[in-house]
């Protein structure tokens, strides 16, 4: 088989078989196949794009490129969470703790940040001790005691996504439903979960701008799962404000913390992170109707069990777990700097990549791979969407290092503020396999 011929098929548009989806992907994460004609395939994938089939011959290929974690041990379904990322995005802290306290585990493994967004290894970091790379003993150890684990992926699960996804970072390719369905199903599907809730992003900032793009790549998502036997459902949901009130790592913890203790609960963070939970309890077999799994993660919250799991989950993985009643023993910022409105208006919108870019300069995420993180930087949003506010009213907390120079006019020009108070738009914006 030569390489040449099927970027050359692709290129005209023609269908790959599942036996050259097996050789490229083989030969570009063992070294054999060289990168600029892996490079060129993307860019033709990117062009003309794959058939179903095609897309599940990939997941498969990249799946099988590593190790498949074996959960049986643990009895009952196994169902996992994923979100195409957003800032602010705290709800895997927040749910993974509900749906296990409900008596479903919950095995996910998480990223680091890079760029605007946040990782959610980098924020359960914040937890001074919390050990984030768990081995596989402990991983499985974690989800048997407590019914949560959540851990960097290793190395060895889909190791050819990490090459190609790497090639597709410095090859703009990284925008194609196919491409994205099978990197983040390769990983999801080796991680051995049985049944999968998907968070797909819709916005301009986020990878699918488009109701119309973001219901295609859910049901290319769907269709890959089901296919391998996954139980898997999708909301499709808005994003261009931050989720929730906290930017950056100490802080998204103290957040996570607050709405497991039931504050919060009408923002959209709660509403968002407790139906996410309710979909995941229904997959688990936990409940048998929407309200039903509604009513069981709303008393989770009210009788403690929630916050109670990620005590638990956070003492048996060598944290400190009096942080989370403490927030004092968390990261703190060397200063806090208030934002203040300079005129009368209504919020109309909020940039949330904007000031995500302004939490990564900060020191709360990374420009760079290799960027140390401050772990107690960052910024709490109090401005809404839709708020009225007035020349003077807080919007913005920097919290910043000691030597940080903040300039308050950055995080004023992340808001667009107008004389006519906005219409509200639901965050919830389609729901698929629901
Ligand atoms: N996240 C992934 O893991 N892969 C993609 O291709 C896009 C987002």
């Amino acid at each position: 088989m030569r390489m040449y011929d099927l970027i050359y098929t692709k290129k005209l548009g023609g269908a790959l078989s599942p036996e050259q989806i097996a050789f490229w992907v083989k030969g570009a994460a063992d070294g054999s196949i060289p990168d600029e004609q892996s490079a060129s395939l993307l860019m033709a994938i990117c062009w003309r794009g794959m058939s179903t089939g095609e897309t599940l011959a990939l997941t498969l290929a990249m799946r099988d490129s590593g190790k498949r974690l074996n959960l049986t041990s643990v009895p009952g379904l196994k169902v996992d969470k994923h979100s195409t990322g957003g800032v602010g995005d705290k709800t895997t802290m927040i749910l993974g703790p509900i749906v296990a306290a409900c008596g479903v585990p919950c095995p996910m493994f998480s990223g680091r940040g890079l760029g605007h967004t946040g990782g959610t290894v980098d924020k359960f970091e914040a937890i001074p001790g919390l050990r984030v790379e768990l081995s596989e003993e402990e991983f499985l150890r974690s989800l048997a005691e407590t019914r949560f684990a959540n851990s960097a992926q290793t190395a060895d699960i889909a190791p050819a996504d990490k090459k190609l996804y790497a090639l597709r970072d410095i090859t703009a390719t990284v925008e194609s439903i196919p491409l994205i369905t099978a990197s983040i199903m390769s990983k999801k599907l080796a991680g051995g979960a049985d049944a999968l809730v998907l968070d797909v992003k819709c916005g301009p900032t986020a990878f699918m701008k488009t109701l119309e793009d973001a219901t295609t790549l859910a049901e290319s998502m769907v269709a890959v799962g089901t296919a391998h036997g996954m139980q898997i459902r999708a909301l499709i949901t808005r994003m261009d404000a931050p989720l929730g009130w906290a930017i950056g790592n100490a802080v998204e913890i103290m957040e996570s913390v607050e709405i497991l203790r039931g504050e919060h609960a009408d923002s959209e963070l709660a509403e968002m992170s407790f139906r996410l939970a309710a979909e995941m309890l229904i997959m688990g077999g936990a409940a048998k109707t929407l309200p039903e799994a509604q009513a069981k993660v709303q008393a989770s919250i009210q009788d403690g069990s929630a916050l109670e799991t990620l005590r638990r989950f956070v003492a048996l993985n060598g944290g400190d777990a009096t942080t989370l009643d403490d927030f004092s023993r968390l990261p703190q910022p060397g200063q806090v700097v208030d934002v203040r409105a300079n005129r009368d208006g209504y919020i109309a919108a909020i940039d949330g990549r904007a000031l995500g870019i302004l939490a990564m300069d900060l020191g709360a995420g990374r420009r760079d791979r290799t960027d140390v993180l401050d772990l107690g930087v960052g910024i709490r949003v109090l401005a809404r969407v839709g708020q009225k506010v007035a020349k003077g009213d807080l919007l913005f907390q920097v919290m910043a290092k000691s030597n940080h120079l903040v300039v308050p006019d950055l995080y004023l020009t992340t808001l667009e503020l107008t004389m006519t108070q906005p219409k509200a738009a639901p965050w919830l914006m389609a729901t698929i396999g629901c």
